[in-house]
């Protein structure tokens, strides 16, 4: 294990199940979607990347992940918050071979797939932790010390806590360490879609017997803009083909055209605005 990795790690118990291990409460405001979390954790699942690409284009999520690595220095050490069955980071050994991943979910079962998706990573390139995203339990004692990027996709949208979660992603963050936040987006084309299916589109509380949901929107931009500073806070948008409300789950597999494609919408911010399924806040942290 990386010695800085080790360091951050230290006060943290590892089970013989090959998981660390820091949750101590579980009277969680979230009791609801760990329920719902479990359940489908619970499932046996043949094809990850099909099951997958029902609610994330692969495609597009594997382009972000390298260009988020490419912002990234040799030996750095990516904490990923909610990071469920791991899969953004199955080509890490290919990719960035120098790179440590620590993914934390707070519900385990979960990493029961994480070690199919992921193999021989675990262990290796990436450590397992049960943990809380608004509690992390790293003590920041140095200032070298530290995590040189966070990365959460769809999770901090579901945190009702979400201030808690972005300082605790800033702690945790050495200085010139960046924040990749991914959450579903409101847009008119979105409630289009929401519309036709009949579907209620939930814009900020509790979806019944499931979980919070918070869609991205100025006031988190805002709350991010605070900590890290408004000079260092990116507003992008992604997945503006990807929707698959419209039963088009084939437009999200690995190397789908459509994804392609999708990559260089993405590109351009005015498309994702009226269209992008998701909004990413991209952060830096300030070296001063
Ligand atoms: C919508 S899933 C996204 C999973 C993954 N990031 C991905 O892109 O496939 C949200 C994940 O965040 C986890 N999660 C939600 N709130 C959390 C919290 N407060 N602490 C840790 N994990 C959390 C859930 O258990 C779930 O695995």
């Amino acid at each position: 294990m990386n010695n800085r990795l080790e360091s951050l790690m230290s006060n943290i118990e590892l089970g013989p199940d090959e998981i660390y291990s820091s949750i101590e409460n579980t009277d969680f405001a979230q009791s609801t979607e760990i329920k719902l979390r479990e359940k489908v954790a619970s499932q046996h699942y043949d094809d990850y990347l099909s099951a997958i690409a029902n609610s994330h284009s692969v495609t597009v999520m594997d382009y972000e992940v390298e260009r988020f690595l490419s912002k990234l220095p040799q030996n750095a050490l990516i904490l990923d918050v909610g990071g469920c069955w791991g899969w953004h980071w199955r080509n890490l050994a290919e990719k960035r071979p120098d790179v440590s991943v620590v993914i934390i979910d707070f519900v385990k079962t979960n990493f029961i797939h994480a070690k199919n998706v992921l193999g021989d990573l675990v262990g290796k390139q990436v450590t397992l932790m049960h943990a809380d995203a608004t509690n992390l339990p790293f003590k920041i004692e140095d200032k070298f010390l530290g995590f040189d990027g966070v990365w959460t996709v769809q999770t901090f949208q579901h945190i009702p806590d979400f201030p808690k979660a972005v300082s605790e992603a800033h702690r945790v963050l050495i200085k010139g360490g960046y924040f990749a936040n991914y959450s579903l987006h409101i847009t008119p084309f979105n409630r289009f879609v929401y519309m036709c299916f009949g579907k209620k589109f939930h814009i900020k509380g509790e979806v019944t017997g499931s979980y919070f949901l918070e869609r991205a929107n100025n006031t988190q931009l805002g709350i991010i803009s605070n900590f890290f500073g408004a000079e260092n806070t990116e507003d992008r948008f992604t997945e503006s083909l990807f929707h698959p409300d419209l039963k088009l789950g084939f437009t999200g597999r690995v190397n789908s055209k459509f994804g392609i494609v999708d990559i260089w919408l993405s590109k351009i911010p005015f498309f994702g605005r009226i269209f992008a399924r998701q909004r990413v806040f991209l952060a830096k942290k300030s070296k001063y």
